[in-house]
């Protein structure tokens, strides 16, 4: 059993109330972690006040040298990172390596863009009230910042909102999902060790009234958040007058166009749509395939699928692990048989696996009706909708039809036919010859319409961890 205490300023703090920390694939406890509450959110930010003067106060080559230093401390335990990462989310243990490397990268490029906050001057002689005068910005930090974060990525996720608000200069106060905060407690163990000013950082594992006590708080100047449109659209509502950062969902697309690479699509719809069990905010959801190439498309893609192979997430070989939850594989079960009853096909998988109850069989729905949960909503599981299309201009209209605009992907290779759907997507990002799953850590990465709002990236996101600050000097 894996016992850890709470993070509140600096302070490790244990309590008598605890939350039970399950591994979704033998659905038993492997963790306890205190239950944080809206007391430990008030002394936290009483902290944080004080934690962000000291923050502050260190050059930008300090705290560079600070987040270096805890991407050094993660490299150490990086094996006891991605074990932890499996036991608690149930990814299995390659993809759990792979967040531990991405965070490490992630941690890197908040450390460099430290050294990157810049102002700008203008010539504020442009206007005529400027005459005499000289004009520049700085950038500051805002303070204080609240992150919480979901269950799929409790490392980088967590990593992507607290190394860049630290290298601004901020104090951050992060809540993980109740269901996976032994790594992002860990997380927090490391960077005090590499020297954060101990009152900047707290980590308080807790459920909504934690989440409502920091996001509300008026002392709190940013609020950044990863998880459901659901929760996304309450945060929105309640925050009141602070930056809002907002990283939601998606049902994200793949095109397939007649003159595009089949075999590489096949190979991207796979990895980008099984991956942790489709628990990614960038999973493969739904693929539209030109009708010259559908049946070959679906042909392969079952082949394909057949190899994957499903188990113990522990397993070096395994490619397929356990959704988070029993109510997840009931739900997406249910969304299943309602596509399947307006007359869409599976080609294959479409229950839990018969030895592993834990686990979705990678599934194949194809001709699935515009109207079902399975097309409009976000499914998070690992089911792949295939459909096929006459002409382009349909295929970007169903891309389109979506609520979401996260990431999409388009293979094919006429510049013309990408550079249309580059500029009539309505995406984050569009992808050429590369599925919708792709992320490396340092690039703008964000939706449109309810996907969310702003951009992640430690670039990015330090433009939202930071407030314009525009300084005039009269000369005269
Ligand atoms: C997400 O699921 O929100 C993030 C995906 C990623 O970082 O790869």
């Amino acid at each position: 059993m894996i016992e850890k205490k709470m993070l509140i300023g600096g302070e490790w703090v244990d309590k008598e109330e605890k939350i039970e920390v399950i591994y979704p694939y033998t659905r038993k406890p492997i963790g306890r972690v205190p239950k944080g509450d809206e007391k430990d959110v008030e002394k936290a930010i009483e902290r944080a006040k004080e934690g962000f003067k000291e923050i502050f106060s260190l050059t930008a080559y300090e705290r560079y040298e600070i987040l270096m230093r805890a991407a050094q401390l993660l490299k150490e335990r990086a094996e006891e990172f991605a074990k932890t990462l499996v036991l608690e989310v149930g990814k299995t243990i390659r993809e759990a390596r792979t967040e531990v490397q991405r965070a490490i990268q992630t941690l890197i490029f908040s450390a460099e863009e430290a050294k990157r906050v810049n102002g700008e001057t203008f010539p504020i002689d442009a206007h005529p009230n400027g005459k005499g005068k000289l004009g520049f910005y700085i950038r500051v930090p805002v303070g204080i910042v609240s992150a919480i974060t979901p269950f799929n990525f409790p490392l980088n996720l967590s990593m992507h909102k607290v190394a860049p608000a630290l290298a601004a200069g901020n104090a951050v106060i992060l809540k993980p999902s109740e269901r996976t905060p032994l790594t992002p407690l860990m997380l927090g163990e490391i960077l005090l060790e590499a020297g954060v000013p101990p009152k900047a950082l707290s980590v308080i594992p807790g459920y909504g009234d934690v989440g409502k006590a920091m996001t509300t708080h008026p002392d709190v100047r940013v609020v950044s958040f990863t998880g459901s449109r659901k929760v996304g659209d309450i945060i929105a509502r309640q925050v009141g007058i602070k930056k809002l950062v907002l990283e939601l969902g998606s049902n994200s697309a793949i095109i397939l166009h007649k003159d595009g690479n089949l075999e590489k699509a096949v190979e991207k719809t796979v990895q980008g749509g099984y991956a942790i069990a489709g628990q990614v905010c960038i999973s493969v959801q739904r693929v539209f395939v030109h009708e010259d190439l559908y049946d070959e498309f679906i042909k392969r893609l079952k082949e394909r699928v057949s190899k994957l192979k499903v188990g113990d997430p522990m397993n070096e070989d395994t490619d397929l692990g356990p959704m988070i939850a029993p109510s997840e594989l009931e739900r997406i079960q249910e969304w299943i048989s309602e596509a399947v009853q307006k007359g869409a096909k599976i080609e294959a998988g479409g229950l839990r696996c018969a030895e592993d109850e834990t686990i979705f069989s990678p599934t194949i729905v194809s001709l699935v009706p515009e109207d079902s949960k399975l097309f409009k909503e976000e499914a998070f599981a690992p089911v792949v909708a295939v459909n096929p299309y006459k002409d382009i201009e349909e295929a970007i209209r169903w891309v389109n039809s979506s609520d979401y605009g996260l990431q999409v992907g388009v293979f094919t290779n006429d510049v013309k036919l990408a550079w249309k759907c580059i500029k009539e997507i309505e995406a984050g990002g569009v992808l050429i010859n590369e599925g919708p799953t792709f992320r490396a850590d340092h690039m703008p990465y964000g939706g449109v319409k309810y996907s969310g709002i702003g951009r992640e990236g430690p670039k990015f996101a330090i433009e939202d961890y930071t407030e314009i600050k525009t300084v005039i000097f009269d000369l005269t």
